[in-house]
């Protein structure tokens, strides 16, 4: 059923990834300075090209539905606010760092566009559906020229450091990999009472449970380095559970975002622990590659379980505006 409250969503979602464009072009306009790899800058350069093209793309499917795009809001408000919340602390200031983020925003991107294709099939609108695809495929060709990089962005980041250093840097990987699990954690116990549909909110609570775990491996990890977790850092990536509840609750379209959110930071921890995995490598410490392998593994089905909830998302999206509208 088309109504009017499916079309504005649609409408709302195009202005939505205007302003994830928008912010991917600032974030690439430096990303080549920071890439200290030719190969990775390579990417960022013609990724940057190729997203000039999306915005366009974009904003001729805003004007062609009846939107004037001079009067498209700045970024706070919308979508990209998923990555401001999340990412926002965590300063790109490393090879490694830049890569981890700019890996799970093309999957945030890979994510939007694949919730709009399916939000645009509802409505009707075929040139939406192809515009989306069209660029939910390039967006998955860049994550996986960064997937690609992860040994040149690895060796970028260790070239300075002397072997002795190349520990203390495990350490930090794995500090860095704890915060991250304390923020994981955060998203995975608020998620099922925020999902709005069981299947996302059984994938959430099966992934708290595996997350625990995880962030206990890291923990002995650390402790076999004679170091611990950084509480500054855990404390200073979390969210908190009012900004969450406040950026995902009580919106009638919060199963599409959060699952669009979640699958971008899965694919945030899938980079922080390939990277991990070499430096661990390096410093021939198998154990802790070892535990990173192992929760590569885990990270990479619990994307693949949230992506495979995004027809239920839509459908509850979508569900609630008609009966709202009815
Ligand atoms: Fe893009
Ligand atoms: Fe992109
Ligand atoms: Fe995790």
């Amino acid at each position: 059923m088309r109504t009017r409250s499916v079309e504005d969503q649609l409408t709302k979602y195009l202005t939505d990834v205007h302003s994830i464009e928008r912010q991917a072009l600032a974030q690439l306009e430096v990303a080549p300075d920071v890439a200290g790899d030719a190969q990775l800058a390579a990417a960022f350069r013609d990724h940057l090209e190729e997203t000039r093209e999306q915005e366009r793309l974009v904003r001729d499917q805003l004007s062609r539905r009846g939107t004037d795009p001079s009067t498209l809001k700045d970024l706070a408000g919308t979508v990209g606010g998923w990555a401001m919340i999340a990412f926002a602390r965590l300063n790109p200031d490393t090879p490694g760092k830049l890569t981890t983020l700019a890996y799970s925003y093309e999957n945030m991107e890979l994510s939007a566009y694949e919730l709009l294709a399916r939000v645009a099939a509802r409505a009707g609108d075929d040139a939406v559906v192809e515009t989306a695809r069209r660029i939910a495929g390039q967006e998955a060709a860049m994550a996986a020229r960064l997937s690609d990089s992860f040994d040149g962005a690895v060796e970028a980041s260790l070239r300075e450091k002397q072997a002795g250093d190349i520990r203390s840097e495990l350490v930090s990987y794995l500090r860095d990999a704890h915060a991250i699990e304390a923020q994981a954690l955060q998203l995975l116990e608020a998620g099922p009472a925020l999902a709005g549909f069981e299947e996302l909110a059984q994938a959430f609570r099966d992934h708290l449970e595996e997350t625990r775990e995880q962030q206990a491996l890291v923990a002995e990890r650390l402790q076999a380095h004679d170091s611990k977790p950084s509480r500054l850092q855990d404390a200073g990536l979390r969210i908190g559970a009012l900004n969450l509840g406040a950026f995902f609750g009580a919106q009638p379209d919060t199963p599409i975002k959060l699952s669009g959110f979640a699958f971008a930071f899965e694919h945030l921890e899938i980079a922080a622990y390939e990277l991990l995995r070499r430096v661990a490598e390096r410093a021939q410490d198998s154990a802790s590659a070892a535990v990173a392998e192992r929760i590569i593994g885990e990270e990479r089905r619990a994307a693949q379980r949230i992506a495979a909830t995004w027809d239920g998302a839509v459908e509850t999206v979508l569900g609630r505006l008609t009966a709202a509208a009815a």
